[in-house]
Protein backbone atom coordinates (compact mmCIF):
# COMPACT_ATOMS: atom_id res chain seq x y z
CA UNK A 1 0.00 0.00 0.00
CA UNK A 2 1.37 3.48 -0.91
CA UNK A 3 -0.72 6.68 -0.23
CA UNK A 4 -0.33 9.60 -2.15
CA UNK A 5 -2.47 13.07 -1.78
CA UNK A 6 -1.47 17.03 -1.96
CA UNK A 7 -2.85 19.93 -0.77
CA UNK A 8 -2.54 23.59 -1.88
CA UNK A 9 -0.81 25.87 -0.40
CA UNK A 10 -3.09 28.56 -0.93
CA UNK A 11 -4.78 30.54 1.93
CA UNK A 12 -4.23 29.36 5.39
CA UNK A 13 -5.36 25.17 6.82
CA UNK A 14 -9.63 25.46 7.99
CA UNK A 15 -12.11 23.48 9.64
CA UNK A 16 -12.85 21.39 6.54
CA UNK A 17 -9.61 20.37 5.21
CA UNK A 18 -8.91 19.16 8.48
CA UNK A 19 -11.98 17.46 9.24
CA UNK A 20 -12.48 16.53 5.15
CA UNK A 21 -8.86 15.54 4.53
CA UNK A 22 -6.05 16.23 6.55
CA UNK A 23 -7.15 14.15 9.89
CA UNK A 24 -7.85 11.35 7.70
CA UNK A 25 -4.28 11.77 6.41
CA UNK A 26 -3.03 11.22 10.08
CA UNK A 27 -4.98 7.87 10.70
CA UNK A 28 -3.30 6.41 7.15
CA UNK A 29 -0.05 7.20 8.27
CA UNK A 30 -1.37 6.21 12.32
CA UNK A 31 -2.08 2.76 10.71
CA UNK A 32 0.30 1.52 8.02
CA UNK A 33 1.90 -1.55 8.14
CA UNK A 34 5.94 -2.17 7.54
CA UNK A 35 6.76 -1.43 4.05
CA UNK A 36 3.87 0.88 3.30
CA UNK A 37 4.28 4.29 2.96
CA UNK A 38 2.28 7.49 2.73
CA UNK A 39 3.64 10.53 0.45
CA UNK A 40 2.15 14.06 1.10
CA UNK A 41 2.95 17.15 -0.83
CA UNK A 42 2.28 20.93 -0.58
CA UNK A 43 1.27 21.20 -4.41
CA UNK A 44 2.72 24.41 -5.42
CA UNK A 45 2.85 23.90 -9.14
CA UNK A 46 -0.46 23.52 -9.06
CA UNK A 47 -1.03 26.86 -7.36
CA UNK A 48 0.34 28.54 -10.47
CA UNK A 49 -2.75 27.55 -12.44
CA UNK A 50 -4.68 30.43 -10.99
CA UNK A 51 -3.27 34.84 -10.61
CA UNK A 52 -0.69 34.33 -7.88
CA UNK A 53 1.30 36.29 -5.75
CA UNK A 54 5.19 34.50 -5.81
CA UNK A 55 6.27 36.01 -2.00
CA UNK A 56 2.53 34.72 -0.91
CA UNK A 57 2.79 31.89 -2.49
CA UNK A 58 6.56 31.12 -0.69
CA UNK A 59 5.28 31.66 2.60
CA UNK A 60 2.17 29.63 2.33
CA UNK A 61 4.32 26.62 1.41
CA UNK A 62 5.59 26.85 4.13
CA UNK A 63 3.20 27.76 6.57
CA UNK A 64 0.96 24.92 5.23
CA UNK A 65 4.09 22.71 6.12
CA UNK A 66 3.83 23.90 9.64
CA UNK A 67 -0.07 23.41 9.62
CA UNK A 68 0.47 19.41 8.61
CA UNK A 69 3.02 18.92 10.98
CA UNK A 70 0.83 20.60 13.75
CA UNK A 71 -2.50 18.37 12.28
CA UNK A 72 -0.41 15.27 12.77
CA UNK A 73 1.67 14.28 9.86
CA UNK A 74 5.01 13.15 10.92
CA UNK A 75 7.80 13.77 8.55
CA UNK A 76 10.09 11.21 10.05
CA UNK A 77 6.65 8.61 9.43
CA UNK A 78 5.92 10.29 6.12
CA UNK A 79 7.16 11.64 3.18
CA UNK A 80 6.51 15.38 3.59
CA UNK A 81 7.20 17.58 0.79
CA UNK A 82 6.39 20.33 -2.03
CA UNK A 83 6.62 19.38 -5.91
CA UNK A 84 8.66 22.28 -6.98
CA UNK A 85 11.77 20.75 -5.47
CA UNK A 86 11.24 17.25 -7.22
CA UNK A 87 11.22 18.07 -11.17
CA UNK A 88 10.39 14.56 -11.71
CA UNK A 89 6.51 15.56 -11.08
CA UNK A 90 6.92 18.15 -14.00
CA UNK A 91 8.71 16.01 -16.67
CA UNK A 92 6.22 13.32 -16.37
CA UNK A 93 3.50 15.27 -16.73
CA UNK A 94 5.22 16.56 -20.07
CA UNK A 95 5.86 12.58 -20.93
CA UNK A 96 2.04 12.23 -19.74
CA UNK A 97 0.90 14.97 -22.45
CA UNK A 98 1.64 12.44 -24.81
CA UNK A 99 -0.64 10.27 -24.08
CA UNK A 100 -3.50 12.03 -22.31
CA UNK A 101 -6.17 13.08 -25.13
CA UNK A 102 -7.81 16.27 -25.32
CA UNK A 103 -11.38 14.87 -25.48
CA UNK A 104 -10.70 13.39 -21.56
CA UNK A 105 -9.37 17.23 -20.39
CA UNK A 106 -12.56 19.11 -22.12
CA UNK A 107 -14.59 16.76 -20.03
CA UNK A 108 -13.13 17.75 -16.82
CA UNK A 109 -15.81 19.91 -14.96
CA UNK A 110 -13.33 21.47 -12.44
CA UNK A 111 -11.57 23.70 -15.32
CA UNK A 112 -15.32 24.22 -16.26
CA UNK A 113 -15.91 25.76 -12.57
CA UNK A 114 -12.56 27.60 -12.57
CA UNK A 115 -12.02 29.37 -15.80
CA UNK A 116 -15.93 30.67 -15.28
CA UNK A 117 -16.86 32.64 -18.70
CA UNK A 118 -13.50 33.77 -19.20
CA UNK A 119 -12.50 30.56 -20.47
CA UNK A 120 -9.83 32.64 -23.22
CA UNK A 121 -8.26 34.11 -20.66
CA UNK A 122 -7.31 30.58 -18.04
CA UNK A 123 -4.28 29.49 -17.87
CA UNK A 124 -2.88 26.72 -20.40
CA UNK A 125 -2.13 25.63 -17.06
CA UNK A 126 -5.41 25.53 -15.45
CA UNK A 127 -6.06 23.54 -18.39
CA UNK A 128 -3.75 20.81 -17.92
CA UNK A 129 -3.09 20.16 -14.36
CA UNK A 130 -5.24 17.06 -14.35
CA UNK A 131 -2.35 15.80 -16.02
CA UNK A 132 0.10 17.13 -13.26
CA UNK A 133 -2.10 15.73 -10.85
CA UNK A 134 -1.93 12.42 -12.94
CA UNK A 135 1.74 12.52 -12.76
CA UNK A 136 2.00 13.93 -8.99
CA UNK A 137 0.64 10.18 -7.92
CA UNK A 138 1.86 7.61 -10.79
CA UNK A 139 5.70 9.06 -10.29
CA UNK A 140 5.28 7.20 -7.04
CA UNK A 141 3.27 4.30 -8.02
CA UNK A 142 0.11 4.89 -5.50
CA UNK A 143 -2.09 2.44 -4.81
CA UNK A 144 -4.46 4.72 -3.04
CA UNK A 145 -5.27 8.35 -3.39
CA UNK A 146 -7.13 10.46 -1.04
CA UNK A 147 -9.45 12.69 -2.57
CA UNK A 148 -12.64 14.90 -2.45
CA UNK A 149 -15.65 14.32 -3.98
CA UNK A 150 -14.78 17.11 -6.38
CA UNK A 151 -11.62 15.29 -7.81
CA UNK A 152 -12.89 12.04 -8.26
CA UNK A 153 -12.95 12.63 -12.01
CA UNK A 154 -9.34 13.97 -11.99
CA UNK A 155 -8.29 10.56 -10.46
CA UNK A 156 -10.04 8.53 -13.01
CA UNK A 157 -8.23 10.84 -15.48
CA UNK A 158 -4.99 9.29 -14.09
CA UNK A 159 -6.13 5.87 -14.60
CA UNK A 160 -7.12 6.03 -18.22
CA UNK A 161 -3.61 7.86 -18.64
CA UNK A 162 -1.76 5.29 -16.81
CA UNK A 163 -3.45 2.53 -18.56
CA UNK A 164 -3.18 3.73 -22.08
CA UNK A 165 0.29 4.17 -21.47
CA UNK A 166 0.78 0.48 -20.41
CA UNK A 167 -0.91 -0.21 -23.50
CA UNK A 168 0.62 1.73 -25.82
CA UNK A 169 4.29 1.60 -24.80
CA UNK A 170 4.60 -1.22 -22.48
CA UNK A 171 5.01 -5.04 -22.76
CA UNK A 172 2.03 -6.86 -21.09
CA UNK A 173 3.98 -8.35 -18.21
CA UNK A 174 6.15 -5.07 -17.77
CA UNK A 175 3.74 -1.85 -16.61
CA UNK A 176 5.34 1.33 -16.16
CA UNK A 177 2.48 2.64 -14.21
CA UNK A 178 0.14 1.41 -11.16
CA UNK A 179 -2.95 2.21 -11.53
CA UNK A 180 -4.34 3.80 -8.00
CA UNK A 181 -7.84 3.82 -6.31
CA UNK A 182 -9.29 6.34 -4.71
CA UNK A 183 -10.21 6.83 -1.24
CA UNK A 184 -13.33 8.65 -0.49
CA UNK A 185 -14.11 9.79 2.96
CA UNK A 186 -17.73 8.96 3.87
CA UNK A 187 -17.72 10.90 7.12
CA UNK A 188 -17.51 14.72 7.23
CA UNK A 189 -17.26 14.40 3.63
CA UNK A 190 -18.70 17.98 2.96
CA UNK A 191 -17.85 21.08 5.60
CA UNK A 192 -20.31 23.83 5.19
CA UNK A 193 -19.27 27.30 5.04
CA UNK A 194 -20.43 29.27 8.51
CA UNK A 195 -22.54 32.27 6.45
CA UNK A 196 -24.18 29.99 3.82
CA UNK A 197 -25.17 26.06 4.57
CA UNK A 198 -25.65 25.52 0.61
CA UNK A 199 -21.65 26.68 0.25
CA UNK A 200 -18.57 24.79 0.89
CA UNK A 201 -16.25 26.27 3.47
CA UNK A 202 -13.22 27.06 1.48
CA UNK A 203 -10.26 28.90 1.46
CA UNK A 204 -11.07 30.87 -1.44
CA UNK A 205 -14.50 32.11 0.02
CA UNK A 206 -13.90 35.93 0.20
CA UNK A 207 -15.56 36.01 3.88
CA UNK A 208 -13.35 34.86 6.30
CA UNK A 209 -16.56 34.44 8.76
CA UNK A 210 -17.42 31.35 6.64
CA UNK A 211 -14.76 29.15 7.98
CA UNK A 212 -12.40 28.55 10.52
CA UNK A 213 -8.71 28.87 9.93
CA UNK A 214 -6.10 26.87 11.64
CA UNK A 215 -4.30 30.40 12.32
CA UNK A 216 -7.40 31.99 14.15
CA UNK A 217 -6.94 31.89 18.02
CA UNK A 218 -10.04 30.57 20.36
CA UNK A 219 -11.28 33.67 21.10
CA UNK A 220 -11.97 33.97 16.68
CA UNK A 221 -13.03 30.62 16.37
CA UNK A 222 -15.49 31.31 19.09
CA UNK A 223 -16.84 34.52 17.38
CA UNK A 224 -17.48 32.92 13.99
CA UNK A 225 -19.60 30.40 15.98
CA UNK A 226 -21.20 32.40 17.84
CA UNK A 227 -21.91 34.44 14.60
CA UNK A 228 -22.58 31.52 12.08
CA UNK A 229 -25.98 31.53 10.02
CA UNK A 230 -28.93 29.70 11.90
CA UNK A 231 -32.53 30.10 12.20
CA UNK A 232 -34.50 30.45 15.01
CA UNK A 233 -36.33 26.88 15.80
CA UNK A 234 -34.94 24.89 18.40
CA UNK A 235 -32.97 21.35 17.49
CA UNK A 236 -34.65 18.25 16.72
CA UNK A 237 -34.16 15.21 18.80
CA UNK A 238 -33.24 13.55 15.37
CA UNK A 239 -31.38 14.40 12.09
CA UNK A 240 -34.44 13.76 10.06
CA UNK A 241 -36.00 17.04 11.90
CA UNK A 242 -33.20 19.22 10.53
CA UNK A 243 -34.66 18.50 6.80
CA UNK A 244 -34.43 22.55 4.96
CA UNK A 245 -32.22 23.20 7.57
CA UNK A 246 -28.91 23.41 6.44
CA UNK A 247 -27.31 25.68 8.40
CA UNK A 248 -28.17 23.89 11.58
CA UNK A 249 -27.61 20.30 9.80
CA UNK A 250 -23.42 21.85 9.52
CA UNK A 251 -23.24 22.70 12.89
CA UNK A 252 -24.94 19.60 14.68
CA UNK A 253 -22.62 17.67 11.74
CA UNK A 254 -19.52 19.27 12.79
CA UNK A 255 -19.61 19.14 16.00
CA UNK A 256 -20.35 15.37 15.76
CA UNK A 257 -17.22 14.63 13.56
CA UNK A 258 -15.53 16.86 15.97
CA UNK A 259 -16.16 14.21 18.92
CA UNK A 260 -16.42 11.15 16.73
CA UNK A 261 -20.34 10.60 16.77
CA UNK A 262 -22.86 10.52 14.71
CA UNK A 263 -25.44 13.79 14.05
CA UNK A 264 -28.20 11.82 15.96
CA UNK A 265 -25.89 11.19 18.79
CA UNK A 266 -25.51 14.48 19.45
CA UNK A 267 -28.99 15.64 18.67
CA UNK A 268 -30.10 13.12 21.29
CA UNK A 269 -28.24 15.17 24.05
CA UNK A 270 -29.12 18.33 22.37
CA UNK A 271 -32.53 18.26 21.41
CA UNK A 272 -34.81 20.83 22.32
CA UNK A 273 -32.14 23.75 23.20
CA UNK A 274 -31.90 26.35 21.07
CA UNK A 275 -28.62 27.43 19.71
CA UNK A 276 -27.67 30.13 22.67
CA UNK A 277 -26.67 26.54 24.13
CA UNK A 278 -25.67 24.69 21.30
CA UNK A 279 -23.35 26.92 20.06
CA UNK A 280 -21.18 27.84 23.36
CA UNK A 281 -20.75 23.93 23.38
CA UNK A 282 -19.55 23.76 19.76
CA UNK A 283 -17.23 26.76 20.46
CA UNK A 284 -15.69 24.90 23.58
CA UNK A 285 -15.34 21.68 21.75
CA UNK A 286 -13.74 23.17 18.53
CA UNK A 287 -11.34 25.02 20.36
CA UNK A 288 -10.35 22.03 22.89
CA UNK A 289 -10.15 20.06 19.47
CA UNK A 290 -8.36 22.44 17.16
CA UNK A 291 -6.34 24.55 20.33
CA UNK A 292 -3.56 22.52 21.36
CA UNK A 293 -3.18 21.92 16.93
CA UNK A 294 -3.38 25.81 16.82
CA UNK A 295 -0.41 26.06 19.46
CA UNK A 296 1.77 23.82 17.67
CA UNK A 297 1.11 25.45 14.41
CA UNK A 298 2.16 28.87 15.61
CA UNK A 299 5.59 27.63 17.69
CA UNK A 300 6.35 25.66 14.30
CA UNK A 301 5.38 28.65 11.90
CA UNK A 302 7.95 30.46 13.75
CA UNK A 303 11.14 27.90 12.83
CA UNK A 304 11.84 28.60 9.21
CA UNK A 305 14.54 26.91 9.03
CA UNK A 306 13.62 23.55 10.55
CA UNK A 307 10.58 23.74 7.93
CA UNK A 308 13.06 24.23 4.90
CA UNK A 309 14.72 21.05 6.65
CA UNK A 310 11.32 18.96 6.28
CA UNK A 311 10.63 20.26 3.12
CA UNK A 312 14.49 19.60 1.76
CA UNK A 313 14.60 15.74 3.35
CA UNK A 314 11.35 14.98 2.07
CA UNK A 315 11.99 16.20 -1.59
CA UNK A 316 15.14 14.26 -0.93
CA UNK A 317 13.48 10.98 0.13
CA UNK A 318 10.35 11.68 -2.64
CA UNK A 319 13.10 11.89 -5.27
CA UNK A 320 14.81 8.47 -4.44
CA UNK A 321 11.13 6.61 -4.65
CA UNK A 322 9.63 8.51 -7.81
CA UNK A 323 12.95 9.04 -10.25
CA UNK A 324 12.83 5.03 -10.89
CA UNK A 325 9.27 5.18 -12.55
CA UNK A 326 10.52 8.47 -14.42
CA UNK A 327 13.23 6.68 -15.88
CA UNK A 328 11.46 3.63 -16.96
CA UNK A 329 8.68 5.76 -18.46
CA UNK A 330 11.33 7.91 -20.38
CA UNK A 331 12.83 4.50 -21.96
CA UNK A 332 8.77 2.91 -22.84
CA UNK A 333 9.01 6.23 -24.70
CA UNK A 334 12.16 5.71 -26.50
CA UNK A 335 13.19 9.12 -25.35
P1 LIG B 1 -10.27 24.69 -0.54
O1 LIG B 1 -11.57 24.40 -1.21
O2 LIG B 1 -10.45 25.30 0.80
O3 LIG B 1 -9.34 25.49 -1.43
P2 LIG B 1 -8.70 22.47 -1.33
O4 LIG B 1 -9.40 22.45 -2.64
O5 LIG B 1 -7.27 22.90 -1.29
O6 LIG B 1 -9.55 23.32 -0.28
O7 LIG B 1 -8.82 21.03 -0.71
C1 LIG B 1 -7.86 20.44 0.12
C2 LIG B 1 -8.45 19.19 0.71
O8 LIG B 1 -9.44 19.52 1.68
C3 LIG B 1 -9.17 18.30 -0.33
O9 LIG B 1 -8.95 16.94 0.01
C4 LIG B 1 -10.61 18.65 -0.15
O10 LIG B 1 -11.47 17.61 -0.53
C5 LIG B 1 -10.69 18.95 1.34
N1 LIG B 1 -11.73 19.94 1.61
C6 LIG B 1 -11.72 21.23 1.18
N2 LIG B 1 -12.82 21.89 1.61
C7 LIG B 1 -13.56 20.98 2.31
C8 LIG B 1 -14.80 21.04 3.01
N3 LIG B 1 -15.51 22.18 3.06
N4 LIG B 1 -15.27 19.94 3.62
C9 LIG B 1 -14.55 18.78 3.58
N5 LIG B 1 -13.37 18.65 2.96
C10 LIG B 1 -12.86 19.73 2.32
NA1 LIG C 1 -10.13 24.70 -3.77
Amino acid sequence: MRVVSGIQPTGSLHLGNYLGAIRNWVRMQDGLADGEQCLFFLADLHAISMPHDPAGLRAATLEMTAALVACGIDPARSVLFNQAQVPAHAELQWLLNGTARMGWLNRMTQFKDKSGKNREGASVALYTYPVLQAADVLLYQATHVPVGDDQKQHLELARDIAQKFNNDFCAEDAPVFTLPDPIIPSEAARIMSLRDGTAKMSKSDPSDMSRINLADDPDEMAKKIKKAKTDPEPLPSEVAGLDGRPEALNLVSIYAALEGSTPDAVLARFGGQGFGVFKPAMAELVVETLGPIQRRFVELKADREALDAILARGAARAREIGVPTLKAAYDALGL
